[in-house]
């Protein structure tokens, strides 16, 4: 007898043959939507990545396929849990079980390498804190407000300021994440016109570094708060830009360094609600030259039901901030608000590339 949790059956009607039941009446019962919301509800694959990305399995496999026993005695996991884990991701395509106990990368599993030179591994952390938050995501469609304030009792960067372990995770996050950015962002702006750029609230650095070392002629400030800039240094001279780029600490609510020609604001404004990002893009607008370019790096969901990470992006950024992320016409609202305008939004494959200029500037430069 097939298992009616098959897709075998998909695609009969529930008149085929199949009891009548309350889901079933007056319509075909899909059996394959059924399994595909049940493989959308899941939230084991998202937690099995995490842990094999602690682990560094894809490390111990980057020479060849390995034995559980081999992995586990590499890793310290208990074997037979460990089995069991991979097992489940290689029937999601990340690592595949070859014969006699074995498993391999798969094309999938390569980014999760730490050599690799687009290395997701640190882009999927096991982060207690927010995981916690995302338990009490209904606190914030009841209410509006962040979870994890709910949960930790202050607000997120708060919270990992006073956590600095935990805070290293962040930000090796956002560094793992800028990597796959830089390469869809780069391309897709005139960065080569600009002679400075202050990255506002830039994190440990990983995005100008990467900026700088494409284009020699750039000069650059990396302005975050005090403990986060802190990590920067070590950034830099990995990359050999560290002549080039002034690292200045700070909170971008007091001011930010005057001057430059570009201000960028890589996924900054999406955690704030319009009253204090209003007060951040003033205190850039006061830096910046008539000359000046705004160019904010961030998520913009489109309009429409397509696909678009953004949209995803955007709960998370409600759990974990209670903010979220603007749309077109919302952000030229927020930026004429602050004396700004917004001269284009260029979507890429990653984050959107959204250009402002001072609101009394004249028109946009063309081509931009
Ligand atoms: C979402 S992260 C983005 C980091 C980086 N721009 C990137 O894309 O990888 C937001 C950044 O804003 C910084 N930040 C938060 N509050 C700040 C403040 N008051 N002043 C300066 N930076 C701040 C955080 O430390 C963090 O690095």
């Amino acid at each position: 007898m097939t298992n009616p949790g098959t897709p075998a059956r998909q695609g009969r009607s529930a008149g085929d043959g199949e009891p009548p039941s309350r889901e079933g009446r007056g319509g075909r019962l899909d059996i394959a939507a059924f399994v595909r919301l049940t493989e959308l509800a899941d939230y084991i694959v998202p937690f099995a990545l995490r842990v094999v990305c602690d682990l560094r399995v894809a490390d111990h496999l980057a020479g060849g396929p390995r034995s559980t026993g081999e992995l586990a005695a590499a890793t310290g996991a208990h074997e037979d849990s460990l089995r069991r884990l991979l097992r489940a991701l290689a029937s999601r395509g990340v690592f595949a079980e070859v014969a006699g106990d074995r498993f391999e990368l798969t094309p999938l599993a390569q980014p999760l390498r730490s050599d690799h030179p687009l290395s997701l591994r640190d882009a999927f952390p096991l982060l207690a804190a927010e995981v916690e938050a995302w338990a009490h995501a209904d606190h914030s469609v009841w209410t509006g407000r962040p979870a994890f304030e709910l949960v930790h009792g202050r607000p997120y960067w708060d919270h990992f300021g006073a956590h600095p372990a935990q805070g290293r995770r962040v930000d090796a996050l956002q560094a793992a994440a800028t990597g796959l950015h830089l390469r869809t962002l780069v391309p897709a702006y005139d960065w080569a016109a600009l002679d400075s750029v202050v990255d506002v609230g830039g994190g440990n650095g990983t995005f100008v570094a990467g900026l700088l070392a494409r284009f020699p002629g750039l000069r650059a400030t990396l302005f975050d708060l005090p403990d986060v800039v802190a990590q920067a240094p070590a950034v830099l001279a990995a990359a050999g830009v560290a002549d080039r780029c002034e690292i200045v600490g700070g909170s971008f609510f007091d001011g930010v360094p005057a001057g430059a020609g570009g201000y960028v604001l890589k996924t900054v404004l999406p955690g704030w609600d319009d009253e204090r990002a209003g007060a951040l893009l003033r205190r850039v607008r006061e830096a910046m030259r008539p000359d000046s370019r705004l160019i904010a790096l961030e998520a913009v969901p489109p309009p429409g039901d397509a696909f678009d990470v953004a949209k995803l992006f955007d709960v998370q950024t409600l759990v974990m901030t209670g903010t979220g992320h603007r749309t077109h016409e919302e952000l030229a609202g927020l930026l004429e608000g602050a004396g700004l305008r917004l001269v284009g939004v260029t979507r890429t494959a990653t984050l959107a590339v959204v250009e402002a200029v001072m609101g009394d500037a004249g028109p946009a430069a063309p081509g931009r």
